[in-house]
């Protein structure tokens, strides 16, 4: 049976410790004993000195100690904690995409699995807020004029977390109408903008899905394909629906399909996708966008179902992003009702709304349901690449732009 690593014999962390004494011992001190010979001890390779004791009651400094703002405290340096988590993984992540390490295959299931662990640690986040919510309205009253002017508006890293998923500053709901950079000073303000400059994991993911294989349009050519089986679907749906008798159905089938053929016609116009580019309500590429369709309706082919779970992953985050901003609004609602935030925006109206899609970085994604068709539409893969597909292994070319393959 596995033990605490901390006391654990074979940790490396006490590789230069002394043997283990010859004679016998009780072996449930065995650990203690040898903590007590040198080596780290849990608090001191935690720092716990400087956790459990960062703990600062502002009303108790001001002689009026107020119960409920300790668990104020921890509960926000425990989400601060959790974000530098989240922050770790997330550059893991990118790094492995700048570096263009995504050429070898294998490193997607280490991509996927860090994505997976950031959706994980968002879930823990969302529900969190249920423990701060055992404070009353009245309880907090009591102490919230000592925070003031302070305000989760400071929080650096929620920002750089937003900028490096890729919201884009200026989808954001403007705050006092300040840039949310103003609020930040010297190095974080510098920090800022640098992360928005960096390739955002939105930016990354866009590169990457332009190079799904069978989007060539000198190979499979799936987007051509796909508009021909889709267009050539609608045409013999419309003549079974001319060669119904006339009744009320065949009408508003008739209507139905129509609304269908003109969905399709834009998926397909370039020029429209650019239009709602600009406008903010798409976020992919069009070459994108069609890497993300390909791969929803390949899913089941070896090589696209770990990218898929990515797929799926990315949602995950917005949406456990927008509970996040969700429970917290109910949240302020509940405390402070609509009087304004200490931070200086409307409060609860301000928060409300950034519940919305402007702060959905991979809303593409969610959008791609609209554009599912019957399976027999979807383009039958031709030999090659479907034992190209069948194959997963590592890379030579999949994902591999022209200049990064070896
Ligand atoms: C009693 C509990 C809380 C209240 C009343 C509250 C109130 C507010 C208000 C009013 C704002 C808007 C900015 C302002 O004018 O101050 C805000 C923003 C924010 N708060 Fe809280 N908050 C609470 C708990 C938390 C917790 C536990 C966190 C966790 C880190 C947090 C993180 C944030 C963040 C990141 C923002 C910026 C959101 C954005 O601009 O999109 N808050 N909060």
């Amino acid at each position: 049976m596995s033990g605490c690593p901390y006391f654990e014999k074979r940790h490396l962390l006490f590789r230069n410790q002394p043997q283990e004494p010859k004679e016998e011992q009780d072996v449930s001190q065995a650990g203690i004993n040898k903590a007590s010979k040198g080596g780290v001890v849990y608090g001191d390779y935690l720092k716990l000195d400087q956790i459990v004791t960062a703990q600062v009651l502002q009303s108790e400094l001001k002689g009026n100690k107020i119960h409920d703002e300790h668990l104020f405290i921890v509960t926000h340096q425990a989400y601060e904690l959790w974000f530098k988590q989240i922050l770790f993984e997330l550059d893991s992540v990118r790094e492995i995409f700048i570096g263009g390490h995504v050429r070898d295959e294998r490193n997607m299931l280490k991509v996927n699995n860090r994505i997976h662990r950031i959706v994980v640690i968002l879930r823990v986040l969302v529900e969190q807020f249920t423990i701060l919510e055992t404070m009353t309205a009245l309880d907090f009253f009591e102490f919230r004029e000592y925070l003031s002017p302070a305000s989760g508006f400071q929080s650096l890293q929620f920002r750089l977390l937003e900028n490096k998923i890729g919201v884009p500053h200026n989808m954001r709901v403007p705050y006092n109408r300040q840039h949310y950079r103003d609020i930040f000073k010297g190095q974080d303000s510098e920090l800022l903008l640098t992360t928005e400059q960096e390739p955002s994991l939105l930016k990354l993911v866009e590169e990457w899905l332009e190079r799904t294989p069978g989007l060539e349009t000198d190979g499979f050519n799936f987007w051509e394909s796909l508009e021909i089986n889709i267009f050539n679907g609608i045409h013999k749906e419309e003549q079974n629906i001319e060669q119904m008798s006339d009744c009320e159905d065949k009408e508003e089938m008739m209507a139905e399909l129509l609304k269908q053929k003109e969905l399709f016609t834009a998926l397909f116009d370039i020029k429209h996708h650019e239009h709602l580019l600009g406008k903010g309500e798409r976020r992919l590429s069009y070459k994108a966008l069609q890497g993300a369709l390909m791969i929803y309706f390949y899913r089941e082919e070896p090589r696209f179902q770990v990218p898929f779970q990515l797929l799926t992953s990315l949602m995950d985050i917005d949406m456990l992003m927008t509970k996040w901003r969700y429970n917290h609004v109910c949240m302020v609602h509940r405390m402070i009702g609509s009087k304004a935030g200490t931070g200086g925006s409307s409060g609860y109206h301000y928060l409300r709304s950034t519940v919305s899609d402007r702060y959905k970085v991979f809303v593409d994604l969610f959008n791609l349901a609209t554009y599912l068709v019957p399976r027999h539409w979807v383009p039958k893969l031709t030999p090659d690449v479907h034992t190209f597909l069948y194959t997963a292994e590592c890379c030579d070319s999949s994902y591999c732009s022209s200049e990064d393959s070896d």
